[in-house]
């Protein structure tokens, strides 16, 4: 069977993105952002994935709003980085970890969960930001990637706890995959932003250290939460956070809060990381 070896959650804000091709990881405003992530780049390289699961949504690049699946599965050997408007950025593709993938659309469908399945698809900066924080700008990206979308973009959203419940999905397909492939699971999005409305710019500094300190070992709360909740709380974008509950749920109950970090603001964002290992 395979091996969850890890979980992480991270901010998957394009700015990111845009600093590293710019080269402007060093200035003044990114270097304290970028810093936090050495340890957990560090950490990635010593564990060795062979394949990572990465949930993170579309922001309109490759869904728009005239179709936009609850919850979607990549099945396809590979996955492109998606021109979001200026043009497709020098990262590689993204190789498929197929098998797996198709195993997790199987489990999922035997759950009661009906997933888009997608065998040809683009991916936005929600999972190639992620994939550069934790492995940094490879010719070859070192792992197979299993990307889940969900949709965070267009109410109604899921629910927390809809997510909490792919995450036992998903656990359950990995351990059931026959192979000794070493996965790492990747929740991703947040902290808390509001890029619209009234309260355009919204950061809650608080809200996020609650969730980072908290959701190792105290996350029922934030599973219980209602979609409401996370939107005055993390505000309208920040309530992409319930992503990281598929990741959370996929780990044991009780896990080691391997390192955690926090900077605020990155774009228009609360920004940071958590990873989690298995007792
Ligand atoms: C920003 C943050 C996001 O999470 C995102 O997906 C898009 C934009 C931002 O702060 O600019
Ligand atoms: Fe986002």
């Amino acid at each position: 069977m395979a091996k969850i070896i890890g979980g992480v959650g991270t901010s998957h804000v394009p700015s990111i993105g845009a600093a590293l091709d710019k080269g402007i990881a060093d200035s003044p405003d990114w270097k304290p952002f970028f810093d936090g992530y050495i340890p957990g780049k560090e950490w990635m390289a010593e564990k060795k994935p062979d394949i990572a699961v990465v949930i993170f949504n579309d922001h309109g690049n490759t869904f728009f709003l005239d179709r936009v699946p609850t919850f979607a599965v990549g099945v396809a050997d590979h996955y492109d980085p998606v021109d979001e408007g200026y043009g497709r950025r020098s990262i590689p593709s993204f190789e498929g970890a197929t098998d797996l993938s198709w195993h997790f659309v199987d489990k999922l469908v035997e759950n009661h969960f009906d997933p888009l399945v997608c065998r040809e698809i683009e991916v936005d900066h929600g999972l190639q930001v992620p994939m550069e924080l934790f492995f940094g700008r490879p010719e070859n990206w070192p792992v197979k990637v299993l990307p889940i979308w969900v949709n965070t973009i267009q109410y109604p959203i899921p629910t927390p706890q809809r997510c909490w419940e792919m995450g036992k999905v998903l656990r359950e397909a990995i351990e059931s995959f026959p192979g000794d492939e070493r996965v790492v699971i990747m929740g991703t999005g947040g902290l808390s932003h509001q890029l619209q409305g009234s309260r355009a710019g919204f950061i809650n500094r608080e809200a996020d250290e609650d969730w980072l300190n908290n959701i190792a070992n105290n996350y029922e709360k934030f599973r219980d939460m209602s979609r409401e909740d996370y939107v005055e709380q993390f505000g309208s974008e920040g309530a992409e956070l319930i992503m990281w509950l598929v990741m959370r749920a996929a780990m044991d109950d009780k896990v080691d809060l391997k390192m955690k970090h926090y900077h605020a603001p990155a774009s228009m964002t609360g920004a940071g990381m958590v990873v989690l290992e298995n007792l």
